[in-house]
């Protein structure tokens, strides 16, 4: 079983620029779960799928192949053999994911995904529920929060740098609304797993907060040491979900650039 590093929090907390920088340094293959479900909700959208039948929720992403692949800093999110990494970050899409990752059913089938990622090799996987359903076996979780303002001001950054006009009380409300449905839900609800090293990055350089959850891995007696990660082969996910090729390795150490979470 590879070695896993979970980062999960919520919406805008620094989750996907700590966990690409902290893959890169190491490495490992770099996870991004929230692009899963995103992909997910982009299919629906272009399907015209009503988001209150779940039957043909079920049946459309039975149909549906998804992967990621590429290293760190490009990640290929593929959605029926194309990459959608560049569509996917919009405010309704953000919105649908989330109503979308409120459903077992759907959650079951990315859950599943997720989890064959694992024998690609050594991973830092970030989301909502990796550390407590994906991988509640994996040797390091992190739980990575924020306060509401500092995550509206780093996704209204985000967003107009994307050319998306983005008010900051309209973010902070969009924000807050995912935080309640995705802590609310029944199944996998985002909560802190047990024994999760918790960061608060309110205010913080992400540098620090990566320089932290990397003195986390490595004290770990089961650290397989940067580089691991190279031993492991490329391949697709199993269970017929393959699209794109296998996730590739960093090409070296050195910082990630700012993303979203
Ligand atoms: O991390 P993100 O904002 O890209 O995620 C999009 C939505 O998907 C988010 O509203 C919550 C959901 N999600 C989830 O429920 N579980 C995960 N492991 C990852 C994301």
């Amino acid at each position: 079983m590879s070695f896993v590093v979970t980062i999960d929090g919520p919406a805008a907390a620094g989750k996907s620029t700590t966990a690409r920088a902290v893959a890169s340094r190491l490495e490992f293959l770099y996870v991004d779960t929230g692009a899963l479900y995103r992909a997910a909700a982009l299919k629906l959208q272009a399907s015209g799928v009503a988001l209150d039948d779940p039957r043909a929720i079920e049946e459309c992403l039975a149909a549906t192949r998804l992967d990621l692949s590429g290293s760190p800093e490009h990640a290929h999110v593929w959605l029926d053999g194309a990459d959608v990494a560049g569509e996917i970050r919009t405010p309704a899409v953000s919105e649908m994911s989330s109503r979308l990752a409120a459903m077992p059913a759907v959650r079951r089938r990315l859950q599943e995904i997720q989890r064959a990622l694992r024998d690609r090799g050594p991973l830092v996987a970030e989301g909502r529920d990796l550390g407590t359903v994906v991988f509640p076996d994996a040797e390091v979780k992190i739980f990575l929060d924020a306060d509401v303002e500092t995550r509206a001001r780093r996704r209204a950054r985000e967003l107009e740098g994307r050319g998306i006009a983005a008010p900051l009380d309209q973010v902070q409300d969009e924000l807050a609304r995912r935080d309640e449905r995705d802590r609310g839900r029944s199944d996998s609800p985002l909560r802190p797993a047990p024994g999760a090293t918790m960061i608060d990055g309110s205010g913080r350089d992400a540098e620090h907060v990566v320089d932290e959850v990397l003195q986390v891995v490595r004290v770990h007696p089961g650290f397989p040491g940067a580089r691991a990660g190279r031993v492991a082969h490329p391949g697709r996910a199993s269970g017929g979900s393959g699209a794109g090729p296998g996730p590739g390795r960093a090409p070296g150490p050195g910082p990630a650039s700012t993303t979203s979470d």
